[in-house]
């Protein structure tokens, strides 16, 4: 590694590696140092640090590869003095640069470089994997502001959908019937127009109607990106409305619109048993934590239309969400705002479902 270049006078003859005194020409690194130098042996963020002060001290712009006014040296001339191109001067410049300024909030990984105690790609690494794990860390704050703002509507998804905008994530597991299929094309253009630019669109879906569902959200304009599948710790025979009935031990989550890969850690879910205490269709709270885990960040806005006994509200609080919902029964409406008023919106005195239950 080379050491640390000082500020030396324009045109000082000395090498950047070994730091002698050169004998002929421009040596900014001399002969004997310029194999280890440029076989990338040192420590590339010094070597471009060293290489920009020099090119300062010599007044050559990068972006110039002829004589530059009365100087006496040009770009190619020191990219060929210090053994490389000047595509390739500029290449591991824009590098370092970019390391320089993508770790520019994390001086300890900077420094871990700069040392070369960590390689530049691991830095950054490092420093995207703590900057996401903030952005994912809730507060008390987040909680707050969660539990202030909820909202429980009684009225039809097209109303409520049509009443939002902004919302970071609609998250939603609706009823499983042919005859609600229509309704996915709707949902679709209603959710493109209350999402944010970066929102989400899920629907819990069964197998049974898949094609039917994939080709009226195909017509939306919301582009299709992702089918997470939601697991079940055991097997259960399907709802009795379920045509070819089966044994399910899973059901699919169809993600549309504006994914950001880095909050989708995988795409399956090992969810609990579905919680029937609230609703006779109720999902497991700890299934759906993951999912608007997976689907938004702390302190955004998720919207379930359709309710139920209120999983998706206590997920979604659960996690520092801000939440609104709103389900066409009005039993069902009244179930929900009750469960979020209870302490730890019931689930703390949760028991391990232990008989087999219908996956609706
Ligand atoms: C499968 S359940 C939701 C269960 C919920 N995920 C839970 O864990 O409790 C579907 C809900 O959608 C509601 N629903 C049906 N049609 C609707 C509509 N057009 N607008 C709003 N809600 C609707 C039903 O009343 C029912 O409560």
């Amino acid at each position: 590694m080379i050491n640390a270049v000082a500020v030396r006078p324009a045109h000082a003859l000395v090498c950047l590696h070994c730091r002698q005194e050169a004998t002929k020409g421009i040596a900014y690194v001399c002969r004997a140092c310029r194999d280890v130098f440029l076989r990338g042996e040192c420590n590339r963020l010094a070597w471009a640090r060293a290489v920009r002060r020099h090119l300062e001290e010599l007044g050559i712009r990068l972006g110039c590869s002829g004589r530059q006014k009365s100087k006496s040296i040009t770009l190619t001339l020191f990219a060929q003095e210090i053994g490389t191109t000047p595509q390739t001067l500029r290449r591991r410049l824009a590098r370092a640069e970019k390391v320089e300024r993508e770790l520019a909030d994390h001086p300890e990984l900077l420094d871990l470089v700069e040392l070369g105690d960590m390689d530049a790609g691991a830095a950054l690494r490092r420093a995207r994997s703590e900057e996401i794990a903030a952005m994912c860390t809730i507060t008390p704050e987040h909680i707050e502001a969660a539990k202030a703002t909820v909202d429980i509507r009684c009225c039809d998804f097209h109303d409520l959908l049509a009443s939002l905008r902004n919302v970071d994530l609609i998250l939603c597991d609706r009823p499983y019937e042919r005859t609600w299929l229509p309704n996915f094309a709707d949902l679709a253009r209603l959710a493109n127009d209350a999402l944010a630019a970066h929102g989400m669109l899920a629907a819990m879906v069964g197998d049974a109607y898949l094609p039917e569902i994939f080709e009226a959200m195909r017509g939306g304009p919301l582009p299709f990106r992702l089918l997470m599948h939601y697991l079940y710790p055991q097997k259960a025979p399907t709802a009795k409305h379920i045509p070819h009935r089966f044994l399910s031990h899973a059901k699919s989550v169809l993600v549309y619109g504006n994914l950001r890969g880095r909050y989708i850690m995988d795409n399956v879910i090992n969810a609990g048993l579905p919680d029937k205490r609230w609703h006779p269709h109720g999902q497991d709270v700890g299934g759906f934590r993951e999912l608007v885990r997976r689907l938004s960040l702390p302190g955004q806005l998720v919207v379930d239309p359709c309710v139920g006994g209120g999983t998706v509200a206590v997920a979604s609080l659960m996690e520092g969400r801000r939440f609104i919902g709103g389900d066409v029964d009005a039993k069902a409406v009244q179930m929900t705002r009750y469960r979020l008023s209870l302490p730890d919106y019931g689930e703390e005195d949760i028991d391990e479902p232990e008989e087999e239950r219908a996956v609706s």
